[in-house]
């Protein structure tokens, strides 16, 4: 099969804010090394690091919620999720569906051909367990808002599903998150889980994943998208930000609360956790600044645990669910690559349920 030695990409110039997302109709193709593939992009998924990144929202002077928009105070020193400098340009997206078209050496062959989806993290080959050595798809590496991309060939996961490529495209960044928080907070079918922010992709996959584990699931969203996050299978459903969240909660007993939300309702989140209780947290959307009362922390024997780089496991048990039809996909819409900027405006405009994924 002959390849273009061009592509579409949507090439990310600069951090700030949309205009910074540039169409290149001739960016080069790129070339799988040695342990790599090229996979054909079908489709890639959107999230909140890649408007993080480009924002430089993870540098640690700002101090705002995510907004999408350009942050002055952005550092150079520590804009990604890592807190180290980032490359540009840099081709953003980390959830890719698509298909292997060539591989680097020391790879299969046998491979080319292979529908996969993408797992974000990039572990060092040499030393995979540690997690200090690891990259993020999209910021460490070039991703997938292109037509080709490469990358480390166990990166590369296949998968069989009747689903559609924009549907395994909502996956990746998303469901593993959501997995790798309840692994860390040890979520089973004995705990009652609060989930804020359920209607966003990691919020509707927490929701899914939780009951998946046999675990009653109170979700939390905006009132206008209360019927989605019904269909997501949550037990009960609450507004956004109760005024009273005790009162709100009833009889209700929450032994974990699985946030990335955080900001100025936070308090109220930690204050419902009943004696023994855990935090799970992989997010601060609307601010990572929180007033934290350590006294409800140890009075209440609460353990509190972050959660980010997620073992290769976790990645391959959300394949395995999708195969099983234990998880569904919470597609909100599609966009050509083209209209990524428009996309990524929907995407933070936040008047959706799930995901956003663009189509090269
Ligand atoms: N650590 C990691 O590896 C990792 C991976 C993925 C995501 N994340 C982080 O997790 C956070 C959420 O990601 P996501 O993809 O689930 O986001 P999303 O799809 O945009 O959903 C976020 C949800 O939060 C709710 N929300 C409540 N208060 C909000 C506020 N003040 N501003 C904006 N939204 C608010 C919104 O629901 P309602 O309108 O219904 O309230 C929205 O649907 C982000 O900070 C992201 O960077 C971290």
């Amino acid at each position: 099969m002959s390849l273009p030695d061009k592509m579409k990409a949507m090439v990310t110039m600069g951090h700030g804010g949309l205009d910074q997302m540039v169409l290149h109709k001739d960016w080069p193709r790129p070339e799988p090394a040695a342990g790599e593939v090229l996979i054909k992009v079908a489709a890639c998924g959107l999230n909140n690091t890649d408007v993080n990144t480009r924002s430089g929202w993870y540098s640690k002077a700002v101090t705002d919620a995510t907004t999408g928009d350009a942050f002055e105070e952005v550092s150079d020193e520590d804009p990604t999720w890592g807190g180290a400098p980032i490359t540009f340009p840099r081709i953003q997206g980390a959830d890719i569906c698509g298909k292997i078209v060539a591989v680097g050496d020391g790879v299969d062959p046998e491979l080319i051909g292979q529908r996969v989806i993408t797992d974000g993290w990039l572990r060092d080959p040499s030393d995979p367990g540690n997690k200090d050595k690891t990259g993020y798809f999209g910021s460490e590496r070039d991703g997938g808002f292109a037509e080709y991309a490469t990358t480390l060939a166990v990166n590369a996961v296949p998968i069989r599903s009747d689903l559609s490529d924009a549907e395994l495209a909502t996956f990746s960044c998303s469901y593993s998150t959501a997995e790798g928080m309840l692994t860390r907070a040890n979520v089973t079918d004995a705990d009652t889980v609060l989930v804020p922010g359920a209607s966003g992709g990691v919020g509707g996959a927490l929701v899914q994943l939780a009951k998946r584990r046999g675990a009653r699931v109170i979700a939390m969203a905006s009132d206008a998208k209360h019927a989605d996050v019904a269909e997501l299978g949550a037990d009960k459903i609450l507004s956004r930000a109760p005024e009273n969240l005790r009162a709100a909660l009833g009889d209700e007993k929450v032994t974990v609360v699985a946030d990335v939300v955080g900001g100025p309702y936070w308090p109220n989140l930690i204050d419902v956790l009943e004696r023994g209780g855990r935090y799970t947290c992989s997010g601060a959307i609307a601010g990572p600044m929180v007033e934290f009362d350590l006294r409800t922390f140890y009075l209440r024997d609460l353990t509190f645990t972050g959660s980010t780089v997620i073992d290769p496991q976790v990645m391959r048990n959300i394949v395995q669910y999708i195969e099983a039809g234990e998880i569904k996909p919470a597609l909100a819409a599609t966009y050509p690559l083209e209209e990524l900027r428009e996309a990524q405006a929907a995407f933070i405009a936040k008047q959706h349920t799930g995901n956003i994924v663009v189509i090269p």
